[in-house]
């Protein structure tokens, strides 16, 4: 079941329209230490609506929060979604609450997929993940199999007990490089990322210290654009220096202010002009927003830089202007 959610404001009126579903936890498996896979059905039975690998969905937990997994199942199968769930230990509570009280055959809402982390089309790949980062990782890896394009991982973990996937993975033989930190220490990338190769797409996916490293390498080494990388948490921006600017809503003519300490997503919805938001911290892209006029100052973990060099859209929940005013197709 879908639903159109329409909202009044009194600014602006906006139809918000997001596929949501009630699913079923129909398996909670474990994948490897600390994560659990998690097995969803639609709760009608229907077909859930289709994915790519790099997709994810938000799971609204019955405890409030909601959270964005990325699905790692198999695409061509309508009836399941699978997404893995690491028990964080700096968790907020949402993957907490999915180890310790979500059961089988509970109720959850999924809204999405989204997808924000597309597998290109490319000659060849080169896929470095990091613990929980295989997740999207492991779903583009069996298309490109499928595909019979050459490709190779380096997967990182802090012990191998803790890499979800690593059997499957390793099936495919020399492809695969595990690296257990507890075995061979961190990553070494410089290697791994040693052959800087125009007909090769990077992604990466894991914690921050991976990926800003990958992320360095590549800015220096490989050709623009090669790297595609998806973040779970939030860059470090530094706020300090924020100032006021102002938002144009275009469709109204409506201008207001948005104050240093504040979003444009909380001075658009305190405008009682509602977005769509889930994670609030620049990581899902839900909010993302189209600007017709003005310079953005991206501070999202969403989108690639030449995405963020067209400055044609933003992330309203963090994202703010290097221009007294931005004009929003709103
Ligand atoms: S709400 Fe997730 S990117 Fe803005």
């Amino acid at each position: 079941m879908s639903t159109t959610e329409t909202i009044s404001g009194p600014i602006s009126d906006l139809t918000l329209e997001e596929a949501h579903f009630f699913a079923r936890v129909a398996a909670k498996t474990h994948a490897a230490d600390d994560v659990v896979l998690l097995t969803l059905r639609h709760q009608d039975g229907e077909d859930l609506p289709p994915w790519r690998p790099g997709a994810h969905i938000d799971l609204v937990l019955s405890n409030g929060l909601t959270r964005q997994y990325s699905l790692c199942g198999d695409p061509a199968d309508r009836s399941s979604y699978v997404v893995g769930v690491l028990n964080a230990p700096n968790s907020r509570g949402g993957s907490r609450f999915v180890h310790e009280s979500l059961a089988t055959g509970d109720s959850v809402t999924v809204r999405g997929p989204r997808n924000h982390f597309r597998l290109v089309d490319a000659p060849s790949y080169l896929f470095v993940a990091g613990g929980i980062g295989i997740t999207p990782i492991a779903a583009m890896i069996r298309e490109v199999q499928q595909q019979g394009k050459p490709w190779t991982l380096v997967y990182g973990g802090r012990t191998l007990s803790s890499m979800a996937f690593r059997d499957e993975l390793t099936a495919y033989g020399t492809r695969t490089t595990l690296w257990p930190q507890d075995q061979k220490g961190i990553i070494d990338l410089p290697t791994a990322l040693g052959s800087p190769d125009c007909h090769t797409a990077v992604y990466t996916c894991g914690p921050e210290p991976l990926l800003a490293a990958v992320e360095a390498i590549c800015a220096e080494k490989w050709p623009s654009g090669s790297l595609h990388l998806e973040r779970f948490t939030a860059k470090k921006v530094d706020t300090a220096h924020d100032v006021a600017f102002e938002i144009e809503l275009a469709t109204s003519g409506v201008r207001l202010t948005v104050p240093a300490d504040k979003s444009v997503l909380s001075v658009l919805e305190e405008a009682g002009t509602r977005i769509l938001s889930s994670c609030g911290e620049g990581t899902c892209g839900t909010c993302e927003t189209t600007v017709i006029e003005g310079t953005i100052d991206h501070r999202d973990s969403v989108l690639t830089l030449e995405e963020k060099a067209e400055n044609s859209c933003m992330m309203v929940c963090v994202s703010r202007a290097t221009c007294p005013v931005l004009v929003l197709d709103l």
